[in-house]
């Protein structure tokens, strides 16, 4: 079952992942528990020795993905190094470093010729590279097959094959969306593609749709484009209810009660490495286009930290206090709920812009620290006292907190909501100043 369907040769994929990240790490476990050999390559020590300890380096919360980790290891199927001499005996080498971007929003490609840089040193004839990472479209027939080629000498197609299978997890639920979401296999021939199916077809029971290369890294990077605007768009509806004093969740519940419309739900901001970047990598490819759309998305997604700090000054006002004389709580400091990842957090620009509180704590149950500020673990505590409470992140921590704790726990009964934690009138029978995106001033 583990045999390549390579017409040069029957033998066993031999499988070489680059990257141990969200992606490298739960695709090295579940190549390894369905009988492939792995070898994991990072640039990061302590992260490759934490790999062979059969440790998990990932905070938050990863079902299933600590288990299948160390007993992939442990069955002597997966180990870790930091030398690229190990993909010389691979047979399909798969990418999944990160791919960010520059301060003037273009790819940032450093990481990702470096890894193809160091496969192309080391790689033999017949070799499939497999990239999982996300690519502004052109990449694959671009800097990937110059690196690849210049490096090793080999000719694409000839010598070697490429495929990109972009990825789709989810910090939190990165073992569930591998093992059962619909994959896009983007390959250079049929003959790549039925090769790389073979291979996916038993990590996931979702479809497998092939493609070309270009089309898989347009669909990436569209898909994720689209949930930034239908966010971006929700977070608009947000903006306009406050100001006409209506509920935007309740406007959402009935708009979406018209058939054909799936408002999202508005927030605080969006973070995480893929979506503030993913539109970006779209519509900054390089090749000429003027977009209008997307950008402006991102700027609605990127002004929402703001729009709650602005509603935080307001509300410290509506109690006759400003934010130099208050103690503020920041319940949240990841980018999404149960995670412990903090990349591109909405919680940052809300820290960096309350720096100058009477007080300024930050609550996280997966982080140690945020924006230079060292984080509390006991929700209570970093309530205690405080005088406005800023919920940023869902945390399953938060979702116990009653109106009547919080009046209880604070200095003054003051809650910021940016993820629809709480209930306006509930709140404000406990007594509670309330202000929240998407939510009616009382
Ligand atoms: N995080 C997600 O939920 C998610 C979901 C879908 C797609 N993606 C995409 O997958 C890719 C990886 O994302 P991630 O979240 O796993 O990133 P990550 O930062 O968690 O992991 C990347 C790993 O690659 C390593 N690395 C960087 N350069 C390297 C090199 N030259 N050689 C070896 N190792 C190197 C880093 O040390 C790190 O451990 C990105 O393109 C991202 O957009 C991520």
């Amino acid at each position: 079952m583990l045999f390549t369907s390579n017409r040069h040769s029957m033998a066993p994929e031999k499988t070489a992942v680059i990257g141990l990240g969200y992606v490298g790490i739960p695709l090295s476990a579940l190549l390894a528990s369905r009988g492939y050999d792995v070898v994991g390559i990072d640039l990061l020590e302590d992260r490759v020795a934490q790999i062979n300890r059969g440790k998990l380096p990932l905070k938050g919360d990863e079902p299933g993905l600590g288990d299948m980790l160390s007993r992939a290891v442990k069955r002597g199927k997966l180990r870790a190094t930091t030398s690229y001499d190990a993909c010389r005996d691979r047979t399909v080498i798969f990418v999944c470093v990160d791919t960010p971007i520059d301060a003037d929003k273009r790819p940032d490609y450093s990481r990702l010729e470096e890894a193809v840089a160091g496969i192309g040193r080391s790689m033999q004839r017949g070799t499939m590279v497999v990239v999982e990472s996300t690519l502004a479209p052109g990449t694959m027939l671009g800097i990937v097959t110059r690196t690849l080629e210049r490096e090793s000498g080999l000719k694409l197609g000839k010598d070697f094959k490429l495929a990109h299978c972009p990825e789709r997890v989810m910090p939190g639920r990165l073992l569930y969306n591998i093992t059962t979401y619909d994959r896009v296999i983007g390959a250079l021939d049929k003959q790549t593609a039925s090769r790389a199916k073979a291979i996916y077809s038993k990590l996931t029971k979702g479809k497998l749709h092939t493609t070309d290369l270009t089309t898989a890294e347009i669909v990436k990077t569209a898909e994720n484009a689209y949930r930034d605007v239908q966010i971006a768009f929700a977070n608009e509806v947000a903006l306009v209810s406050e100001k006409l004093g209506a509920d935007a969740f309740e406007v959402r519940r009935l708009v979406n009660t018209c058939p054909f419309r799936d408002m999202h739900i508005p927030g605080a901001g969006v973070g995480g490495h893929c979506l503030p970047k993913d539109p970006w990598l779209l519509v900054q490819s390089g090749k000429a286009s003027s977009p209008r759309l997307i950008p402006t998305a991102r700027a609605v997604n990127d002004s929402m930290p703001f729009h709650v700090v602005d509603l935080a000054v307001d509300a410290l006002r509506a109690a006759g206090r400003s934010v130099e004389d208050s103690v503020i709580a920041v319940m949240g400091a990841s980018f999404l709920q149960d995670s412990g990842d903090p990349r591109n957090s909405p919680s940052i620009p809300v820290i960096e812009s309350l720096k100058c509180a009477e007080g300024l704590r930050v609550h996280d149950p997966y982080l140690d620290k945020i924006a230079g500020v060292s984080t509390l673990k006991d929700a209570k505590k970093a309530l205690a006292g405080a005088d406005l409470a800023i919920f940023m992140v869902s945390h399953k921590a938060y979702k116990t907190l009653t109106p009547a704790t919080l009046k209880k726990l604070m200095r003054t009964p003051i809650v910021v909501d940016g993820r629809n934690l709480f209930d306006t009138e509930k709140m404000r029978r406990a007594g509670m100043i309330y202000r929240g995106v998407g939510k009616k001033v009382i």
